[in-house]
């Protein structure tokens, strides 16, 4: 049976940390809120509780947990040899959704790490969070709390879908701030690279510490490459449905999509649309799902979870999806969406021809 304890970020009730840490403190998991996404939380110097964190996911073994930190003193315990550009990062971004792979200390087990001899580190902003930590000894492991392969949850509702009945414990929390994963830069490269996308962007690095890489892999099209962040390889995020992004610009991805889903509906298919703020209207056929405004890219990482979960439900036989800008945190959200999309995507243009000659 799984607790749900609502907290209120404004006035935490230290009776339901309290309870939360000691069920962390003797190996057991809780689920809570951050800043980007809910976490499954487990004692990180604990192979066992590392165990139990695979588990309840359903998530293979090799996918390396980041350990979450309330305060930076923590950081010199679980890594060694940190480079001296760590202390303006942890200035500037910390607490934050920018996650740091550094070598580990002996301290942290290979169970935590997935074998690997490098740490991800991160401090979170989320005050619900914080307190879990602090209550519970101060290293908290804590992957995304969905079951592997789904959505990460951006509600309590939605973690309780994944885990009811797997974990003891749910912090609720409310909805989360952002919406996608943290950033992940791995600062045991030079210059250091960054591993997935998030909120912090690679602008905002190279404004601290000058010049930053990024991860071949993260962006464009399917590659032999392996990613160099484990979990970065999986078919994550992925809806039940087929997703297709449909690319070109604006005029014709919604001439395309709205062709799309009225030859789906009279073939009898059901359709989801996920669309923007500017878009939704102009679709005649089809689920039709407003992400948010183009303006505000904030908006749409917020939402994007959240949608691809609702058309689980639904049961929609295929998704279109329009594309977004790349530009600041969209880097990382069409990263997501391609993700799910396991790389489908379509030209628009080409759809619109192909209606013409008909
Ligand atoms: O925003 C977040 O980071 C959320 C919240 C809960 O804090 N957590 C999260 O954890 O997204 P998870 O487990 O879903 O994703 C962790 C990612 C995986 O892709 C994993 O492979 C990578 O971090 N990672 C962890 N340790 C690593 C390491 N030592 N080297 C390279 N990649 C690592
Ligand atoms: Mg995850």
């Amino acid at each position: 049976k799984t607790i749900i304890k609502k907290i209120d970020a404004n006035k935490i009730d230290m009776r339901f940390i309290l309870e939360a840490g000691s069920i962390l403190k003797k190996g057991g998991l809780v689920a809570f809120p951050t800043e980007t996404v809910y976490g499954l939380g487990a004692n990180a110097l604990d192979e066992e509780a590392a165990k139990k964190t695979y588990a309840a996911k359903g998530r293979p073994s090799d996918n390396p947990l980041i350990i979450h930190i309330a305060d930076v003193q923590a950081l010199e315990e679980i890594a060694v040899n940190i480079p001296a550009e760590v202390e303006d990062l942890a200035e500037h971004f910390w607490p934050g959704p920018l996650t740091l792979i550094l070598e580990k200390s002996p301290v942290v087990p290979y169970g935590t790490t997935g074998g690997l001899d490098t740490v991800a580190v991160r401090m979170p902003s989320n005050l619900v969070a914080r307190e879990l930590i602090l209550a519970s000894g101060g290293y908290v492991s804590a992957p995304s709390a969905n079951i592997s392969g789904r959505p990460s949850p951006t509600t309590a509702e939605h973690v309780r879908q994944d885990l009811e009945g797997k974990i003891p414990m749910i912090l609720d929390g409310g909805s989360v701030e952002i919406g996608l994963e943290s950033t992940i830069l791995d600062m045991t490269v030079s210059p250091p690279m960054i591993l997935r996308p998030g909120a912090i962007t690679l602008d905002m690095l190279e404004e601290v510490i000058g010049d930053v890489s990024v991860d071949q892999t993260i962006l464009g099209n399917e590659s032999d490459i392996p990613p160099k962040a484990p979990g970065m390889k999986y078919r994550h995020y992925a809806p039940k449905a087929k997703l297709v992004i449909v690319e070109g610009n604006i005029r014709e991805e919604t001439l395309a999509i709205r062709q799309l889903a009225y030859e789906a509906a009279r073939e009898g298919r059901k359709i989801g649309i996920i669309a923007s703020g500017e878009t939704v209207d102009f679709y005649t056929h089809g689920l039709v799902k407003n992400i948010g405004s183009r303006e505000n890219e904030k908006t749409i990482a917020k939402n994007l979870y959240a949608i691809l979960r609702e058309f689980d439900e639904e049961e929609v036989d295929e998704i279109y999806s329009e594309s977004f800008s790349r530009r600041g945190m969209g880097r990382a959200i069409m990263n997501r969406l391609e993700k799910a999309a396991g790389h489908l995507r379509i030209s628009a243009a080409a759809v619109v021809k192909r209606q013409r000659f008909h």
